[in-house]
């Protein structure tokens, strides 16, 4: 990646995850930016940020019934940006294989827990019910498999006697917004390795 990665950014709702990175990056400590991005939800909070921040922002239909259409809308601005990196940033949709092909080893997800345990919905809720001591976040890349991919980076926290779904929730989210960045910054090292 280096100088000047051009990031697309996925989003489905508040947009914190996304305004972290867009933080680091206006701050120089992430060396990127964010060319577009694109919501699911045209009252994702999401697009209000990118406003904010002059990014171009777009609220683009999803029909369930044809997940193509909204994908196939989104890859043309995502390539017409000259996006590197697709990063899913509470972007609350299962993308089709035919995304993931176009885009392929190119989009990162965060999840809140340590995957591979508690994938898919209500991640905090499964790490309470399993009774864990430790859970977390996970950066990883997106593959056919639902938050299956080669993880980049995860970071954790504790579980506390009295816990709720939020209160786990906001202490991992903490955590989520250190790592996304950081994840980006390990994936820019790797290919100037190469
Ligand atoms: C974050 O906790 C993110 O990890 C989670 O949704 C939240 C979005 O917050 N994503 C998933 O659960 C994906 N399966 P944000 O909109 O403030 O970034």
């Amino acid at each position: 990646m280096g100088l000047n990665t051009k990031l697309g950014v996925l989003a489905s709702g508040r947009g914190s995850n996304f305004q972290a990175i867009q933080k680091e990056i206006e701050a120089g400590t992430l060396d990127a930016e964010i060319a577009v991005l694109i919501s699911d939800r045209a009252q994702a909070p999401a697009l209000e940020i990118a406003a904010a921040h002059g990014i171009d922002a777009h609220a683009l239909p999803y029909d369930k019934n044809n997940r193509e259409a909204f994908e196939r809308a989104a890859g043309d601005l995502l390539e017409q940006a000259g996006c590197e990196w697709i990063v899913l940033a509470g972007f609350m949709r299962i993308l089709t294989p035919y995304f993931i092909n176009r885009f392929a080893g190119r989009i990162l997800n965060i999840h809140p827990s340590l995957l591979p345990d508690f994938k898919g919905l209500h991640p905090q809720r499964q790490a309470l019910e399993a009774g864990v001591k430790t859970s977390g976040c996970t950066v990883h890349l997106v593959t056919q498999d639902l938050d299956a991919g080669p993880i980049i980076t995860q970071s954790e926290v504790p579980v506390l006697e009295n816990d709720t779904e939020e209160t786990l929730a906001a202490r991992i989210l903490v955590q989520e917004h250190r790592a996304y960045p950081e994840a980006i910054r390990i994936l820019q090292k790797k290919r100037e390795e190469g």
